[in-house]
């Protein structure tokens, strides 16, 4: 049995210390957390999807009070109860659905600067698999979202996904209809991706994010040059009083009152476009209520899934799919793939510099050509760019192996 202060006032700090060892947990997880101090911005896009997850959380909460996971009543608790009858309920639900649009371009951010920096290799593994599940985890989240205003993009999307799972020439109709538990999406749809959306997804993103931050404490956080020093030794620096030789600085308070710094950036250019550009995360066709005996003309997933989409569309249906899976999982594979032993910026890298700058602007063209309707000159494009993300992928292991130790 631990010694127990009989005299401690409840809840003051030695009583609270005694039983949950605050002072241990804040020295772990904050003050004696060490940051490396050559970093730029980018270093505080962690924190700031945390942020925002934070807030999708909090607008999602106000959105479930007034929300009707019902068929004959979804569209209308959102676009006419929530929108116009609930005093600021458009807010609740422009900030969700910004926040929606735009954690995918901090995601997307997050990742290509892991990329640049070679920051998912010699120790950083599990960090760099922690956030793939995070990115496959807010794609799930992101999608059945968006089933439940039960607009005609939320039916057709639904539609054309689950047909996904019938795996083209399989013809796996029964796992379709599992899925959707009806022969198209209907009732039960609506209710298992609801439950989705509102539990078993932001559960499992929750879990994930704390195993995310547990994976980043051993090997610590990548710099921008790559350099490898002894975190122990220059923390012992700091904590001596040489805070300039040392080359790290505590999490709380340094580090954090930069990425608060960062943060307070983000979210002026988020609530200008809450406030002005709402729209911008909205398709217009889903402020149509589901019609499922009217198919919209152009079927087309939100901006972020757009370059996966291009991936599948160019191929016959069997190609496609194979080269759609491939694709949802392939980052995962990226630090064995890459076989070189630097960890440093990709303009210091020799091939993979050329590689990294290629990846980033095939999945820019992806992007766009997924937006536009696949003809003439378009799907030309969309296939080239398909065939290039492929190839690419194939080339790095071999690229990566040639690479001379700096
Ligand atoms: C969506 C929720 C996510 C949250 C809340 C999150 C949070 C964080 C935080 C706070 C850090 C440390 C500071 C920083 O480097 O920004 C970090 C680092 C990192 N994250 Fe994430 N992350 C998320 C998603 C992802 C995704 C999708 C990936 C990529 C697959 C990823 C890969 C990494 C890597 C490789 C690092 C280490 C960076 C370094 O060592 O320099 N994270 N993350």
């Amino acid at each position: 049995m631990a010694h127990f202060d009989e005299n401690a006032k409840p809840f003051s700090h030695k009583w609270m210390n005694e039983r949950l060892a605050v002072d241990t947990l804040k020295r772990v997880l904050s003050t004696e957390y060490w940051i490396p101090k050559n970093i730029n911005f980018l270093w505080a896009m962690g924190m700031v999807l945390a942020a925002t997850f934070g807030v999708l959380l909090i607008s999602g909460i106000f959105l479930l009070m007034y929300y009707q996971p019902n068929v004959n009543l979804a569209f209308d608790s959102v676009n006419y109860t929530i929108m116009s009858e609930v005093g600021y309920g458009w807010l609740w639900r422009h900030i969700h659905g910004v926040g929606a649009s735009i954690v995918f371009l901090i995601i997307y951010i997050h990742m290509f600067t892991g990329i640049y920096y070679g920051s998912y290799k010699r120790g950083r593994e599990l960090i760099w698999l922690s956030g793939m599940l995070l990115f496959v985890l807010f794609s799930a989240e992101a999608f059945s979202g968006y089933m439940l205003p039960w607009g005609q993009m939320s039916y057709w999307a639904g539609m054309v996904i689950t047909n996904l799972f019938s795996g083209g020439g399989l013809h796996a109709d029964f796992l379709v209809e599992w899925i959707r538990g009806d022969y198209v999406p209907g009732q039960a749809f609506l209710n298992r991706f609801f439950m989705l959306h509102v539990l078993l997804v932001p559960l499992a993103i929750i879990g994930v994010i704390v195993l995310h931050f547990g994976t980043l404490r051993i090997p610590h956080v990548n710099n921008q040059d790559g350099e490898e020093f002894d975190f122990e030794e220059a923390a012992e620096q700091y904590k001596a009083g040489n805070v300039k030789e040392s080359k790290v600085i505590p999490f709380n308070p340094v580090f954090l009152s930069k990425d608060v710094f960062v943060m307070g950036i983000y979210f002026i250019l988020f609530f200008y476009l809450v406030f002005y550009h709402f729209e911008f995360a909205m398709d217009p066709v889903n402020f149509d209520p589901a019609d499922p005996l009217k198919t919209p003309a152009h079927i087309y997933p939100e901006w972020y899934f757009l370059w996966s989409y291009e991936i599948l569309r160019p191929f016959s249906t069997n190609v496609g799919l194979i080269a759609f899976a491939i694709a949802q999982v392939i980052f995962f594979t990226l630090p064995f793939l890459d076989r070189s032993p630097n960890v440093a910026p990709a303009s210091r890298r020799g091939l993979f510099k050329y590689w990294f700058w290629a990846l980033l602007i095939d999945m820019i063209v992806l992007t766009f050509m997924g937006k536009l309707p696949p003809e003439g000159a378009w799907s030309t494009i969309g296939l080239i760019a398909a065939l290039t993300f492929m190839a690419l992928w194939i080339a790095l292991p071999i690229i990566t192996a040639k690479e001379k130790k700096l």
